[in-house]
């Protein structure tokens, strides 16, 4: 037995061995104890108070609490807990809000021994936390004004909303303090917990899946697999290309397929039980490369391996603009696959109830989730309720139904509310990335440095299954020339299924990647020619009158000039800096 302080209440602990945060997030349902990286105490989001020190509360092991003072934010003085809240608020250091629970604390433990911190101070005092939306700025301002009101022992004023003042974002007071908005902080009674257990390989034929070892762990209550979705098996946003489950037969296309998922009284219990899935493979070779991909003989869906392809040509044949051009520069980028990084990983919780599935879902498309999971649980959809709950950072990121269908599936099953919340780790390895892409450009310019043509080739790595590939991919070709006026466009991209993650909607859609082609490309022809960088992009910039690459007319005042005028004197007084143009839609 383990006796401990936890917010001024004697405790008794003698459960099993479980880290602190653990404990007060699941059996305490102290919802401002956040989890942002599965115990890996790199994101700070955790952190408490222990013996009026501040600790990652996922690095401590209940074992270890005896004698302990323990304190969250639910346990702060109201007066302290407001005056932070309200500082965070009224200073916008709140976005998402998953990451500010742990800067609160943070800031309390720093004033309680240095009541009047610096700005340096502070902001070395958050280095130990990830912010990923709202920037450490507003945070370090945030810090300093509670400081300042703490020892006046003054009320933070907020300006009347209304028209033309900036009001305090929706429920940014509750996410600061850590309500219980985000889905894994939600609890409803008889709540029972989901785990998938995922493909070893990322191409393997699946012979047999034997759920016995899983089902024989006590508290399991349902291992769910293929052979339980009443209704179709694969979903997708866009392309209906997503199975659910990987059937017995059938061939894996990612690490992140699903071949079974755990229901049982704990998570811990569902995570351990996950394990247990034991899986007969034939293992294959994964088509990895996407420049093989479109003439491979491995085809990842039965339609071959190119999801779309997007052609935009006009004007004169480039070939013969480049001819005759004075100028010409090509050159062949790559980019990389990158992960969105959202502090709060994907959470869902589903409840069925009197023949209405009830589904609370941090997607950012409610109404396709509502289409998808009728289609999964083959139930008409106005028996499919989803609700909207806070999400902890998305960035285009949570568009594909992930949780919410597994979590529904369950909850259709048993009849109980089923939470299923991914590990960091099964985050990472099944939600769509940002695209690889394979960039093959040329460029041409008379001798004023007036663009003449371009040609672009262009192949994006959509990974195994479509989720926004194809319209990311059309997004990359409408905006192949960047934010510039080029008279003459020779455009073709293509997105092609590999065995590879999944990649789909980012932040910029596709216009990234394309970006950064165009502006380094320019960079390369004044490097040759001795153009002036600000000159060649003021020149050729977009302005109403001009087309995009897509050939659509540019009608309004776009802003790009008076841009670039506004950074001249800067850019041309600053060394070793760069400049880029970025346009989108
Ligand atoms: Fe503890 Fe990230 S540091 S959950
Ligand atoms: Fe900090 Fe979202 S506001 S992670």
């Amino acid at each position: 037995m383990i006796n401990f302080r936890l917010n001024g209440t004697e405790v008794n602990y003698d459960g099993q061995e479980v880290s602190l945060l653990r404990w007060l997030r699941y059996t305490e349902r102290l919802s401002s104890v956040k989890d942002g990286c599965s115990g890996e105490g790199s994101c700070g989001a955790c952190l408490v108070e222990i013996d009026g020190k501040a600790k990652l509360a996922c690095r401590q092991k209940m074992a270890d609490m005896q004698g302990k003072n323990i304190v969250t934010i639910e346990g702060f003085p109201a007066e302290l807990k407001k005056t932070l809240g309200e500082a965070f608020v009224a200073s916008g250091a709140v976005q998402c809000g998953f990451c500010s629970p742990g800067m609160l604390t943070r800031t309390k433990h720093l004033l309680s021994t240095n009541p009047n911190p610096t700005r340096d101070e502070a902001t070395r005092a958050v280095r130990a936390h990830i912010c990923r939306c709202t920037g450490y700025v507003k945070i370090v301002d945030a810090i300093l004004l509670a400081a300042e009101k703490l020892r006046e022992g003054a009320q933070i004023k907020f300006e009347s909303s209304g028209m033309g003042q900036s009001s305090p974002k929706y429920q940014a007071y509750e996410r600061a303090v850590g309500g219980p908005l985000f889905a894994d902080g939600m609890h409803f009674p008889e709540m029972i917990f989901g785990s998938l257990a995922f493909s070893e390989h990322p191409r393997a034929k699946i012979l047999k899946i034997d759920t016995s070892r899983a089902e024989a762990v006590e508290g399991v209550i349902k291992v769910l697999t293929y052979k339980d979705v009443p209704g179709k098996r694969r979903i997708g946003m866009i392309t209906k290309d997503w199975d659910a489950y990987i059937a017995e037969g059938e061939t894996t296309r990612y690490v992140g397929d699903v071949v079974a998922c755990v229901i049982a009284d704990g998570m811990l219990t569902a995570r351990k039980a996950a394990k247990l899935i034991d899986v007969d493979y034939e293992v294959l070779e994964p088509l990895t490369d996407m420049r093989l991909a479109e003439k491979s003989d491995i085809k990842i869906h039965e339609g071959g391996n190119l999801l779309k392809e997007t052609n935009i040509c006009y004007g004169e044949p480039v070939s013969d603009v480049f001819a005759k051009s004075e100028y010409v520069v090509s050159n062949t980028f790559e980019t990389q696959l990158i992960e969105h990084a959202f502090l709060e990983v994907e959470s869902s919780l589903a409840r069925y109830e009197d023949g209405i599935m009830t589904v609370y879902s941090q997607g950012q498309g409610i109404y396709e989730d509502r289409h998808q999971l009728s289609e999964l649980l083959g139930i008409p959809i106005d028996q499919v309720n989803v609700k909207l709950v806070p999400s902890g950072g998305a960035f285009g990121g949570k568009e594909d139904l992930i949780a919410q269908g597994h979590a529904a599936l369950g909850a259709y099953y048993l009849k109980r509310p089923v939470k299923l919340t991914l590990t960091r780790e099964e985050s990472v390895r099944m939600h769509a990335k940002r695209h690889p892409m394979i960039l093959d450009y040329k460029l041409g310019c008379d001798k004023d440095g007036k663009f003449t043509g371009l040609y672009a080739r262009i192949i994006g790595d959509t990974g195994a299954y479509a989720s926004a590939g194809g319209p990311v991919m059309e997004r990359a070709a409408t905006h192949a020339g960047g934010a510039y006026f080029i008279p003459n466009i020779d455009v073709q991209s293509k997105a092609v299924y590999t065995n590879n993650l999944v990649a789909g909607a980012m932040r910029g859609f596709g216009v990234n990647q394309v970006t950064f082609a165009i502006e380094g490309l320019i960079d390369q022809l004044c490097e040759k020619t001795g153009f002036d960088r600000w000159e060649i992009r003021y020149k050729n910039a977009l302005e109403p009158g001009l087309k995009t690459t897509s050939g659509h007319k540019i009608r309004k005042e776009i802003g790009l000039k008076k841009t670039l005028e506004l950074v001249r004197e800067e850019y041309n007084n600053s060394k070793n800096v760069g400049i880029a143009c970025g346009i989108k839609n």
